[in-house]
């Protein structure tokens, strides 16, 4: 809820918008509600505008991806974009814990958002089954070019969970991309960074939900390489307000980064 609720605010309250989703206010807060436009109980704004950034990164390289048949939303949380995609060809799978499955199942019904045809619901408990198992059992084919999205999540796996997934997309037998946002160990941050990291990291420790994995920019470059990828651009905050057009002074409070993976798919596999 809180991603989704910094998606709904920056709609209105970011200027300049970076991320549009027109169905971000209405899953948040039903058909006719619409969130106060000025801020997320307890979220900076550069925090909501990295969670903004983190998805124009995952639709710009979506938007440019060739021949892309499934997009597989990963931890989809209350993400639209299966509800905004009109192309009939293009398969979205929605995996997610079940009990927030349901529940947003239950949010789309409550904002009148209608469910297109194209859309798969496919509930795994990552601590229970992978996504491969989850997605094999909801008929996702694996020989179809297919883009991965996983925003918000990486940090709440287990550095071994999320490797695994790294392997799993990077050696499908069709081209793959992944796209998902991680954070850096706070003791290779600047010092005067780290503070607002740990603070954060532990205010998530006391909600039930910690951060379990951190990476630096090296780590992913030579994890993903291993996994199988064949080629990685790791995006920053600087990197992003350069890309964007923003205000270069915005402070980076976390040093949360963005990754995008390509592999040109394992034919034999
Ligand atoms: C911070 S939310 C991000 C949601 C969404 N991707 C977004 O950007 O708004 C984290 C998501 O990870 C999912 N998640 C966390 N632990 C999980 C688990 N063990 N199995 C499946 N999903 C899990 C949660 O259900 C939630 O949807």
């Amino acid at each position: 809820m809180s991603a989704a609720l910094a998606r709904a605010v920056h709609q209105a309250a970011d200027v300049p918008r970076v991320f549009t989703d027109p169905l971000a206010a209405r899953i948040v807060a039903g058909a006719d509600g619409c969130p106060a436009p000025d801020g997320v109980p307890g979220m900076p704004a550069e925090v909501r505008l990295f969670m903004a950034l983190r998805h124009r990164v995952a639709a710009d390289a979506l938007g440019a991806a060739a021949g892309t048949g499934q997009v597989v939303v990963l931890g989809a949380g209350l993400d639209t974009f299966a509800y905004r995609n009109r192309n009939p060809a293009l398969r979205v799978f929605e995996v997610d814990h079940p009990a927030t499955q349901t529940w947003k199942r239950e949010r789309l019904a409550e904002a009148g958002i209608e469910v297109p045809d194209t859309v798969v619901f496919c509930p795994v408990d990552f601590t229970e089954q992978t996504a491969e198992a989850g997605l094999g059992a909801a008929g996702f084919d694996p020989r179809e070019p297919t883009f991965f999205l996983l925003l918000g999540v990486a940090p709440y796996l287990s550095r071994a969970a999320l490797l695994d997934t790294a392997r799993f997309v990077a050696r499908l037998p069709a081209p793959t991309e992944l796209v998902f946002d991680y954070n850096q160990p706070p003791a290779t941050l600047p010092p005067h960074r780290r503070p607002a990291l740990v603070a954060q990291a532990e205010a998530m420790a006391r909600m039930g939900e910690p951060w379990q994995s951190f990476f630096t920019p090296s780590d992913i470059a030579v994890e993903l390489a291993d996994a199988g990828f064949d080629s990685v651009t790791d995006v920053g905050w600087q990197d992003c307000l350069a890309r964007y057009a923003l205000d270069p002074a915005l402070p980076d409070l976390f040093g949360g980064r963005i990754a995008h993976a390509r592999a040109t798919g394992q034919e034999g596999s």
